[in-house]
């Protein structure tokens, strides 16, 4: 049989891409406030970020990052095991597991490198819950760990999570169970306290993605599990950097056990250049913001409550927690939601077009995004803007 040509195999794969509407295409963009960019020569207001509290551009922040930059230079050199452990890591880490109430804290090169490395430390020949509607570095790490089994729970459906857990314990070995805590694309909160209480039921171990619910969720912004009522009420949690504390990177928060197994064998970050000084200095800055000032996650989750309430006397159907700044309008076909996209950067506000993989077959989706850094009036344009393009079409 004659070799397949790669150039054809890349067309062919590019066509079926395109004719399922589901390309993806790179668009330039910069930001100098963290509530508007300038994308292809125009100045429009964004709803697409996951910097939901404004930090990136906050002038602690970057005060904090500059200092680092010129006194430790623009990078760490090589992987924290070698050459790379700046005090600053060691810092941010204690800041860290402060933050969600877990004795300390290793920190990553993100959030998806957390995630894999993680599943593959905690998965081998162990028993892996994962809810169905988990993000992709999740479902990599699953992929990745070596796992005896991965079993998938309905989503958010902590009845079913318990009877597999049951019949897990049953079977004998190690098991967990992993979720993120406020979703991604749906802007729901997982039933944290209930898999909480299941997990200690059968000896699982509960690992907790607060990618999205770390400087969003409960009263000061500590996450998911301060909203459901258990801060620091999970064996490991992974938070990421590069969302609300406005930086890169992320940190999984445990015990002194879990972070000494880490620290030799998780190979995402073994194997892998540190962050460099500016990034930790600047999430250092960030995390000690966040937790000396509640107000901005006050301020974030009053404009994620009044994008959602004039959504909905609208007539849309928002599904999600009423405090979640993740507001996903879905549409349900994928060139329907890349058109209403393309209509509301044309009216001057930035959304994000979700289409599978990310989400569900049938249920493409607009994902708007308020950012603490939104005044009252940039929430009412980027709602009145939803309601002119996205006629006719009212959610979920
Ligand atoms: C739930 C969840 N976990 C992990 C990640 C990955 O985090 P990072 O962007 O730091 O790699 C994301 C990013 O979108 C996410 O939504």
């Amino acid at each position: 049989m004659k070799a397949e040509r790669w150039d054809d195999w890349m067309v062919g794969e590019l066509r079926a891409l395109d004719a399922a509407g589901l390309t993806r295409r790179l668009r330039p963009m910069a930001s100098a406030d963290g509530r508007t960019v300038v994308t292809g020569g125009k100045l429009v207001l964004s709803a697409a970020g996951n910097g939901y509290l404004g930090l990136a551009h906050d002038p602690e922040v970057l005060a904090a990052a500059r200092t680092a930059l010129e006194t430790s230079g623009a990078s760490s050199q090589a992987s924290r095991l070698v050459a790379g452990d700046h005090p600053l890591h060691h810092a941010l880490e204690h800041e860290c597991a402060e933050l969600v109430g877990l004795p300390c804290a290793l920190a990553a090169g993100s959030g998806y490198l957390a995630n894999v490395g993680l599943l593959r430390v905690l998965g081998r020949d162990a028993t892996i819950l994962s809810d169905e509607r988990n993000h992709a570095s999740i479902v990599d790490g699953c992929r990745a760990a070596g796992a005896r089994a991965v079993r998938r729970y309905r989503h958010g459906d902590a009845a079913e999570a318990d009877r597999l857990l049951e019949e897990t314990a049953r079977e004998g070995g190690r098991a967990l169970l992993v979720t993120e805590s406020l979703f991604s694309v749906d802007g729901d909160l997982a039933p944290l306290a209930e898999l909480g209480r299941s997990c200690a039921a059968h000896g699982a171990l509960f690992v907790v993605d607060e990618a999205h619910g770390l400087g969003v969720a409960g009263a000061t912004g500590r996450g998911g599990l301060e909203e459901a009522g258990r801060p620091g009420g999970a064996d490991a949690v992974v938070g990421t950097l590069g969302k609300a504390l406005g930086g890169y990177g992320a940190f999984v928060a445990c015990s002194p056990e879990l972070r000494a197994l880490l620290v030799t064998r998780l190979r995402t970050t073994v194997y892998s250049t540190a962050l460099p000084p500016a990034v930790l200095g600047g999430c250092l800055a960030a995390v000690r913001r966040l937790r000396r000032d509640p107000a901005l996650v006050q301020r974030l989750q009053a404009n994620a409550r009044a994008l959602r309430a004039r959504l909905a006397a609208a007539g849309f159907r928002i599904p999600g927690e009423a405090w979640s700044p993740i507001v996903p309008v879905v549409l349900g076909d994928n060139r329907d939601t890349l058109a209403a996209a393309a209509r509301l950067l044309e009216a001057g506000v930035l959304v994000a077009a979700l289409r599978p993989p990310t989400v569900p077959e049938g249920t493409a989706r607009l994902r708007l995004s308020v950012s603490a850094a939104h005044t009252a009036e940039d929430v009412e344009t980027i709602a009145a803007a939803v309601i002119r393009c996205v006629p006719g079409r009212r959610g979920a």
